[in-house]
């Protein structure tokens, strides 16, 4: 079939709205409508060149639609609704057998392919070439094949522009406070870095229970918003961001997350931890950037620093588990969204969150 999608040629951009042909869903594929995606950090720097990936690529990977087609054995049903998620995972390698599809063998290897789970690439232009799929997803388009083990059945009442949160900002920012940073109540916490993971991660943070919640941004429109979702403190970064930390927290947080992507926050936000805390990070700066840390103060002060991808989640269970959350009232996403934009809008709409001045914008195609 025909469809439209946002496609990146060349590191730098731009992001061209092209018209595609899209084959059917192979088996265990669904063909899906989207109904919105959101703009993450990750497909801006697939953008920028700090997250390399195979080129041409249609981009985005935060996604919620409706099923119109189900391949072979794909175990969904039209007019569901989905939430898609940015590692299709396998359900048969060790790492899933081990429960952690985050780290899914086949799943990775398909992503960094810019393949589906199969193998294949079910998009193609005009000339013939087949532009690589983003995550699993390419959701910056009116349609999508996935793989159905990129998909979640979602509540059918929830809006796509809500429900997309949960394939990727929620899913991250919540399950790295949840199950990476073990956050409980009356924990005293910090959130480093407030665009869309780290506002959904503040706002577990509190679901949680949390006394306690420093936010830190560069920006002070983020930590105005951060102040409106429920954080008790707020910090400018900067050099002495440790010492302020350190000094409303008493000693420092015990658990601090690290939403920046930037190793130098990342280093801050280490020593901004307190003794025996537990600093968790789920930025992805290019692979040539390292982290510097006193390495005594692991050990003496015993100390846990944690990768989180894709907030350690299983999606199939914490999709609707955060979604459920959401309709409790106790993880309001929808704090988290500053912009609606049309498919050809997407160009701008990262030019905005990377001068930081939007949160999580949404493409409805
Ligand atoms: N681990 C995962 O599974 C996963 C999933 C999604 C996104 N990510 C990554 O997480 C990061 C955040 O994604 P996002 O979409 O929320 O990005 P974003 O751009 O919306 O937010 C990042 C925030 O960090 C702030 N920041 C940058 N440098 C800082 C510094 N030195 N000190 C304090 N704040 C600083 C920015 O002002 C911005 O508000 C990115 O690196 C993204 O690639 C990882
Ligand atoms: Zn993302
Ligand atoms: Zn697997």
């Amino acid at each position: 079939m025909r469809t439209r999608g946002a496609l990146l040629r060349e590191v730098g951009g731009p992001l061209e709205v092209v018209d595609l042909e899209l084959d059917p869903p192979g088996p265990g594929e669904l063909l899906v409508g989207v109904g919105a995606t959101g703009l993450c950090h990750s497909d801006l720097s697939v953008l920028d060149g700090s997250r390399v990936r195979p080129l041409p690529m249609v981009l985005g990977h935060e996604t919620a639609g409706e099923v119109l087609e189900v391949g072979e054995g794909g175990g969904f049903a039209p007019g569901d609704h989905v939430v898609l998620s940015f590692v299709p995972a396998c359900g048969a390698c060790r790492r899933c057998a081990a429960g952690r599809p985050a780290l899914c063998e086949p799943g990775a290897a398909a992503n960094r392919e810019g393949a589906l789970l199969s193998g294949a690439r079910r998009l193609r232009l005009p000339d013939g070439t087949r532009p690589h799929h983003h995550l699993g997803v390419s959701g910056f388009a009116e349609h999508v094949v996935v793989s159905a083990r990129s998909a979640t059945k979602v509540p059918a009442d929830l809006p796509f522009e809500v429900a997309a949160l949960f394939g990727c900002a929620v899913l991250t920012g919540a399950g790295a406070v949840l199950h990476s940073a073990r956050v409980g109540p009356g924990d005293v916490v910090a959130v480093f870095g407030l665009g869309g993971v780290g506002l959904a991660a503040l706002l577990a943070a509190r679901a949680a229970g949390a006394a306690r919640i420093v936010a830190v941004d560069l920006v002070a429109g983020k930590r105005e918003l951060a102040l409106r979702l429920g954080a008790t403190d707020a910090v400018a970064a900067g050099p002495d961001v440790v010492e302020v930390v350190r000094e409303l927290t008493g000693g420092g947080a015990e658990k601090v997350v690290d939403t920046t992507g930037a190793p130098a926050a990342l280093a801050q936000a280490y020593a901004a931890t307190a003794p025996g805390g537990t600093t968790v990070t789920v930025g992805l700066p290019h692979p040539d950037r390292e982290l510097v840390l006193p390495a005594l103060s692991l050990v003496a002060e015993e100390r846990t620093l944690r990768g989180s991808y894709l907030g350690s989640c299983v999606p199939g269970r914490d999709i609707p588990r955060f979604i459920a959350l959401h309709r409790a009232g106790l993880l309001p996403v929808e704090g988290l969204l500053t912009g609606r934009l049309a498919l050809e809008e997407v160009g701008a709409g990262f030019d905005r969150l990377a001068g930081g001045e939007a949160v999580r914008q949404v493409v409805v195609p």
